[in-house]
């Protein structure tokens, strides 16, 4: 289904979705929107681009007629630990920016993505594992927002009829552009931190345990998601997905099978770690599995070595 729209497409996920949607779909057909505007050389804008402040539903329902848009993924948000900075505007861009987002894919008649997270748990619900379907009262601002999203999405579908899917995405780690202000950006600030200076200080204690995923499993199950049969979906929204589980000290150890004189100290910030102690440890992503053939490709493993090898290669290639 095409032309798509990307909102928040100068983001982590958006550095690689929008790429990965142009290349199925073809370049012109994939509009990237951000409130920023990007370098040149941004992954996002080899195609075309417009700046677009998803909390103006006036602005987006235009571009949406403009473009002829069919699909939205709305990657535009607020992350946990910048909401819990700015909570006045977390709210206002992840709940006015999605109400806007449905509601001008229900006037359009377009198909919607909306992530959802880890963060829609809280510390009552059940640890490890936690099923799809459990006690979310999450304590953060930015959990507030994607349970409240999760519900939203709900609504539309039921009562509209909106084709609106979604995932509960786990911290997500890749190379391609750097974490927008969460809990989990220290999965992938180790890396950088371990091949250009051989050490890093981690804002969480060593035995943190969250879920984890490489990006190319998580854009993976974007895509499959919405390509999936929409008679077996029970869900529909906010699947559990999950690849690997990990520790700083895990993830460390991991990679310092690569770089055994790679260093890690550990200078805790109390706001962070409160609020990955609030996350599930394990998720039970049996739902997604049933529902839509879920299956990740990367664990702790694969997903260092790769990312070592990856990142390795795009700073020679800077220094060059
Ligand atoms: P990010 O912070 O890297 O990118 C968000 C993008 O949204 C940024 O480019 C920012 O400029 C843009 N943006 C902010 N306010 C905007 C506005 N008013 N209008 C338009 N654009 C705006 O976030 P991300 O990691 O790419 O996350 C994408 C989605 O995935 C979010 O919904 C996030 O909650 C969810 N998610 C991400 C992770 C993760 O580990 N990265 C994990 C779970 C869920
Ligand atoms: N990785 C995200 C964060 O830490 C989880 O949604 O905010």
């Amino acid at each position: 289904m095409t032309p798509v729209l990307v909102t928040g497409a100068l983001g982590q996920v958006g550095s690689e979705l929008v790429p990965a949607l142009r290349s199925r779909y073809g370049v012109d057909q994939v509009l990237a929107t951000d409130l920023l505007s990007g370098a040149p050389d941004h992954p996002s804008l080899g195609g075309p681009f417009e700046q677009l402040d998803c909390t103006d539903g006036v602005a987006l329902r235009g571009v949406l007629e403009r473009y002829r848009i069919k699909a939205i993924y709305h990657l535009a948000a607020i992350l946990s630990a910048r909401a819990e900075a700015e909570p006045q505007l977390a709210w206002r861009v992840n709940m006015e920016g999605l109400y806007n987002v449905l509601e001008a894919a229900r006037q359009v008649g377009a198909q919607v993505f909306v992530p959802s997270s880890i963060a829609a748990f809280g510390p009552s619900t059940p640890h490890d594992p936690t099923p799809q379907d459990t006690i979310q009262r999450p304590n953060t601002l930015y959990g507030v927002t994607k349970v409240a999203g999760e519900l939203l999405c709900d609504y539309y579908a039921q009562r509209f009829g909106l084709d609106v899917r979604g995932l509960r995405y786990p911290g997500l780690v890749s190379y391609t552009a750097p974490p927008g202000g969460g809990t989990t950006d220290y999965a992938v600030e180790i890396f950088h931190h371990a091949l250009i200076k051989g050490q890093y200080t981690c804002f969480l204690g060593p035995d943190t345990r969250l879920p984890l995923m490489y990006m190319p499993d998580a854009i993976r199950a974007t895509l499959e998601l919405m390509q999936a049969d929409p008679a077996k979906l029970r869900h529909r929204n906010a699947f559990n997905i999950a690849a690997f589980s990990s520790t700083p000290a895990e993830l460390a150890a991991e990679i310092q099978k690569h770089r055994p004189d790679f260093k890690v100290f550990y200078a805790v910030d109390p706001v962070r770690q409160a609020i990955a102690e609030s996350w599930p440890h394990t998720l039970d992503d049996s739902a997604a599995r049933e529902e839509w053939g879920w299956r990740p490709q990367f664990d702790l493993r694969g997903m260092t070595q790769d990312m070592l090898e990856k990142l390795s290669a795009r700073i020679l290639q800077r220094e060059a």
